[in-house]
């Protein structure tokens, strides 16, 4: 679950329940556990910047896996003990009949969550709530990281090192649309290579290829089209295959903005002393903790809503696959291939 201010939420113990003040949840009994389908308390209000929300869809993602199993860095929901309802984010209608975006407080694959009613975000009526729930944390991955840490303008080089996943097929589009003047996509899935060629991308480079290879291609583009920015999904060997790549030899170099925003391969690299200071290179990361309040804060009135537009207009495209609340146990856990991002629907 999302939390901003890096403070771990409270959460509902399942006790005694009666049919008039219980939903259905997807909830983790304890901390590693596969979610299942059952009735739940009541979500509640806990103070007055707080609304409730009928949930309609929530999406599934690492961070939601990542956090109900304890190994998040930001903290986990299952340390309490105590039963949960899984997830962060998602889509409802509000009190008004409003339909939002919204993370929820204390979970959100439910039939209700608390909401911050100063963090929401309006749904465009020609916009799915699928899409809608499914978006938000891609264009966080994407968005937050090429225009906040890696300060992108237009005419940019830019990289995205495991581009194949729903969130670096994103950040691809995003690029583009930011201006980029050339994007290359590195990745394993063949086919979503090829899918990337059409989402914006202009090269794309195979991960599994031989290492000097891989490197090789990259130092090739690179001396041509020099790269400004590497957002990176992947980190472990990969990341440093496209550093080693970088490596200068003592005269000027471009310099070049590596933005770590995943580690689908890995928590940790070798970096070499040399090579770092043979180019002209920033290294950060983007994501929770890693952000200002004001970024947070054009994320929900800035960023969003113009994501929001742009997929409504049909120029920002992914992929979900819906399944019902109740078959949350068999698929949580099951890899979607090519870029597809699970929303549970709640309705
Ligand atoms: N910091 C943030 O704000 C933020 C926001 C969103 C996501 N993230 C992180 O970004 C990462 C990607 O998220 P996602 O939503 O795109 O996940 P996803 O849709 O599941 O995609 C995972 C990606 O990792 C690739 N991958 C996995 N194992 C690999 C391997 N051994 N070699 C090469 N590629 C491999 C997959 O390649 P294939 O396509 O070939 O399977 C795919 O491209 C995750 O670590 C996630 O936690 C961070």
């Amino acid at each position: 679950m999302l939390s901003f201010d890096g403070i771990a939420p409270a959460y509902f113990c399942l006790t005694k329940i009666n049919a008039k003040d219980s939903m259905k949840a997807a909830v983790i009994d304890q901390r590693g556990g596969l979610p299942h389908y059952t009735e739940f308390p009541d979500a509640t209000v806990q103070n007055e910047d707080e609304v409730l929300m009928t949930v309609e869809a929530a999406a599934i993602k690492h961070i939601d896996r990542s956090r109900a199993s304890g190994a998040h860095y930001s903290g986990n929901a299952a340390d309490s003990g105590q039963a949960i309802v899984i997830g962060g984010d998602g889509v409802g209608i509000l009190a008004d009949g409003s339909r939002v975006y919204a993370m929820g407080l204390r979970g959100m694959v439910a039939e209700q969550a608390a909401i911050d009613k100063n963090r929401m975000v309006s749904v465009p009526a020609q916009l799915d709530n699928a899409t809608a729930a499914a978006l938000p944390n891609a264009i966080i991955g994407a968005a937050m990281g090429l225009r906040f840490r890696a300060a992108i303008q237009p005419g940019d080089v830019v990289l995205v090192n495991g581009a194949t996943g729903f969130t670096g097929r994103v950040a691809v589009q995003i690029a583009r649309y930011y201006g980029a003047k050339k994007v290359i996509a590195t990745g394993r899935n063949p086919k979503s290579l090829q899918d990337l060629l059409a989402l914006g991308a202009d090269e794309v480079i195979s991960v599994q290829q031989d290492d000097d290879a891989f490197v090789a291609q990259i130092r090739a583009l690179h001396s041509h089209s020099p790269i400004d920015i590497i957002i990176d999904y992947l980190w472990g060997h990969s990341a440093e295959l496209v550093l080693t790549a970088l490596k200068g030899k003592g005269s000027f170099t471009h310099p070049v903005r590596f933005i770590s925003v995943g580690s689908m391969t890995g928590d940790k690299i070798q970096l070499s002393a040399e090579s770092l200071r043979s180019v002209n290179l920033q290294i950060s990361g983007s994501g929770l903790g890693s952000w200002t309040r004001s970024e947070v804060s054009k994320l929900f009135s800035e960023i969003l809503p113009e994501m929001f537009q742009l997929a409504a207009n049909g120029q920002l495209t992914i992929e979900t696959v819906i399944v019902p609340l109740a078959d949350i146990g068999s698929i949580y856990n099951v890899a979607l291939p090519d870029g597809k991002r699970l929303v549970i629907d709640m309705k």
